[in-house]
């Protein structure tokens, strides 16, 4: 069983779901807490709300390197300095690489209902299709573009009138909402995954 008392986040927004997650870990009975904020961009917002929480924080961006291969590297080196038991990719718009992947079991959110719309645009992507009912999805991350082992997923339903914004709005309540849960009880339960089934606690 793995557990996953220590997170390091990866934000490259607004960071509401990175704020859960430090709410949440205030309490020590939630058995997870944010030891450092990861991001690949400077001035946003998230990094600003690990600041205010007192969490430390790194920047690693990918123009500062010569190549792909070597800010994965560097990427790993940093998020590598806090020790964590889990890395939680919550709103990171980059895809994570081999160095981080090895090192560390890494969580990913999506809003949409996975294996549908993945990708960078999966609300407005749902929303083109027409469908009725979207959601989010928590996975673990593998090298593909959200194509992970699913953890946890909900459901929100389609409004008529709905925009991009309206629309991902109410899905990220409910996905800051399942994050928060799905951290929680892997770092009190524990998790294992078999093939592509993810299973918190119950073992061992
Ligand atoms: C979330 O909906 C996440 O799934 C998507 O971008 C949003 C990030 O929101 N990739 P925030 O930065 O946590 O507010």
């Amino acid at each position: 069983m793995s557990k996953a008392g220590r997170l390091v986040v990866l934000v490259s927004g607004s960071g509401t779901n990175l704020q859960a997650l430090l709410d949440a870990s205030a309490d020590a009975a939630y058995g997870a807490r944010v030891v450092a904020v990861g991001a690949d961009r400077d001035g946003i917002e998230g990094l600003s709300r690990a600041e205010r929480a007192q969490v430390p924080t790194f920047v690693e961006k990918l123009r500062d390197h010569p190549d792909r291969r070597a800010w994965d590297k560097a990427l790993a080196a940093r998020i590598a300095e806090h020790e964590p038991d889990l890395v939680v990719s919550a709103g990171f718009m980059k895809i994570i690489g081999a160095p981080t992947l090895e090192a560390y079991p890494v969580l990913n959110t999506h809003p949409a209902l996975l294996p549908s719309f993945p990708g960078a645009h999966g609300v407005r992507d749902a929303l083109a299709h027409g469908v009725k009912v979207t959601g989010c999805t928590v996975m673990l991350a593998d090298a593909g573009v959200d194509t992970g082992p699913i953890v946890a997923q909900e459901t929100v339903r389609v409004l008529d009138g709905d925009d991009e914004a309206t629309l991902h709005e109410r899905i990220k309540t409910v996905e800051r909402e399942l994050l928060v849960d799905i951290v929680g009880r892997m770092a009190r339960e524990g998790w294992a995954v078999n093939g592509r089934t993810v299973i918190i606690g119950g073992a061992s």
